[in-house]
Parts: C-alpha cells; sequence; structure tokens
C-alpha cells in the first residue's frame, strides 16, 4: 500500500477525475511528495521520539503453535496422522457426537445434511443433482478428505475435539454406512489413501489461472 502525500486535498480528488467548478484541474500535474506508508509514519515522528525496533505485540510462531493448525491431508494421503479405527469404534462415536444433527440413519435432519446418499439417488451421473442428494458416497472424490474435513470441522459445537484415532473410527464409519468399506476394515495412513470413492472420476483438475472456468 502507498500513502501519498499531498499539501492540497483538492489535487487528490482532481486526480481521481473529479472536477470541480472551483477551478480544480485534473490535468494538474500531481506535485505531491509519494512515500511508502511506513517511511511516511517515520517520517511524520520527531527525531527526539523514534520508532522502538519492536512494539512488544506478539511473539513468532513456534513449532508447536504451527503444527496445531498445519493439519491439512492431501488426497494422497500425505499428512495423515499415526493411529487407526474402525466402524464399531466410529459407531460409538457417532452416537455420541453427531447422530443429534446428522440423524439416526445419517440422512440428515435439520441441524445437519445427510451423510449417505439418499436412496432414491442412483450416484452422480452428470454432475447435475440437486445439492442436497449429494453425500460422501456419491459425490466425494477422495477418502482422506472425509478424515481431513470432520477431524478440523465436526462436530460442528465442538470442532477439532476428535483425536487421530477418533477421526480414523469416525471415517471407517462414514465410508462403511457408504457402501464403500467393510463394517471390520481398520482405516489408518496406508489403508484410506488407496480406497477408491465411488465419484473419484467425476472431476476434473482445472489449474488455469483467469477467470474461465469448467463448466
Ligand atoms: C451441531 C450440529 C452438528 C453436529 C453435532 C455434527 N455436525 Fe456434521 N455438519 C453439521 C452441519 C451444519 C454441516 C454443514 C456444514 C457446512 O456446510 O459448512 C455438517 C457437515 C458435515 C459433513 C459434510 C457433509 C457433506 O457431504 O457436505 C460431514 C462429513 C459431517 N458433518 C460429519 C459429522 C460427524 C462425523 C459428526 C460427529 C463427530 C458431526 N458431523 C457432528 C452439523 C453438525
Amino acid at each position: 500500500m502507498r500513502l501519498v502525500v499531498r499539501d492540497r486535498p483538492g489535487i487528490l480528488l482532481a486526480s481521481l477525475g473529479i472536477a470541480f467548478a472551483t477551478g480544480c484541474d485534473p490535468s494538474v500535474p500531481d506535485d505531491g511528495a509519494t512515500l511508502g506508508s511506513a517511511q511516511a509514519v517515520v517520517a511524520a515522528r520527531p527525531a527526539s521520539h523514534p520508532l522502538p525496533k519492536r512494539f512488544g505485540v506478539g511473539r513468532a510462531a513456534t513449532e508447536a503453535d504451527i503444527s496445531v493448525l498445519d493439519i491439512d491431508i492431501m488426497p494422497d494421503g500425505t499428512g495423515l496422522p499415526k493411529g487407526h479405527g474402525t466402524a464399531a469404534d466410529g459407531a460409538t462415536i457417532y452416537a455420541s457426537s453427531c447422530i443429534a444433527c446428522h440423524g439416526v440413519d445419517l440422512q440428515g435432519t435439520s441441524l445437519g445434511g445427510r451423510l449417505v446418499p439418499a436412496p432414491d439417488v442412483l450416484g452422480f451421473p452428470d454432475g447435475d443433482v440437486p445439492i442436497s442428494t449429494k453425500a460422501i458416497g456419491n459425490y466425494w472424490p477422495y477418502a482422506t478428505t472425509v478424515f481431513d474435513y470432520v477431524r478440523r470441522a465436526m462436530p460442528l459445537d465442538r470442532p477439532g475435539s476428535l483425536s487421530d484415532d477418533d477421526a480414523y473410527a469416525i471415517t471407517a464409519y462414514l465410508l462403511w454406512k457408504n457402501g464403500i468399506v467393510d463394517e471390520t476394515a481398520v482405516m489408518n495412513a496406508e489403508t484410506l489413501p488407496v480406497l477408491q470413492m465411488p465419484a473419484w472420476d467425476r472431476f476434473i483438475v482445472d489449474d488455469r489461472l483467469g477467470s474461465d472456468r469448467v463448466r
């Protein structure tokens, strides 16, 4: 950001293309001094009161600070932590932490969306199914995203409260309920990334820059 220091406010307005009957002329050359904003602040201070090197606000982030926030999981599983869980463990967590909003049968309630496709929806034939029918089993391209999303965002009233084992267990439970793994399957950093989701080939990577979008 640049701070433009001018001695006559009228010239600033003029440079924005606003001409006034008072005689301000947009063609008046810019005779103000242009300084970087920090420089301008320093320049405005008397030499007897120099700015301190630091203001004593905040501190450098530690590795521990960063690791709490640096929890994203890539589609290929990069970033998955140690730990494991099965659908049986996940069922217990679901019953205590998720059921109130997502419903007994995972079909959703007024408080939270469905976590399995609606029974009468075949899947994701053309990508044009109404949003309310999109769910893990017919829309999510990567199983690893289930882990990432649930661990960072759910339960909605206590995000971040699930342990890594809890997140693997609830992921196993959701994948089982969506017909993607067996009830006894163990989810961990090795098994989760190799699962192929039903909708995995329904997406393309749009890595173009600019305003065009693939529809
Ligand atoms: C207080 C209500 C509430 C609770 C409890 C809750 N959720 Fe949610 N959940 C929501 C809402 C609301 C959304 C939609 C959030 C959004 O779109 O930003 C959601 C979205 C989701 C989604 C994404 C669904 C999709 O396909 O878009 C998943 C998966 C999910 N929740 C899993 C869980 C799990 C697992 C638990 C328990 C550990 C849980 N939720 C507990 C309210 C809740």
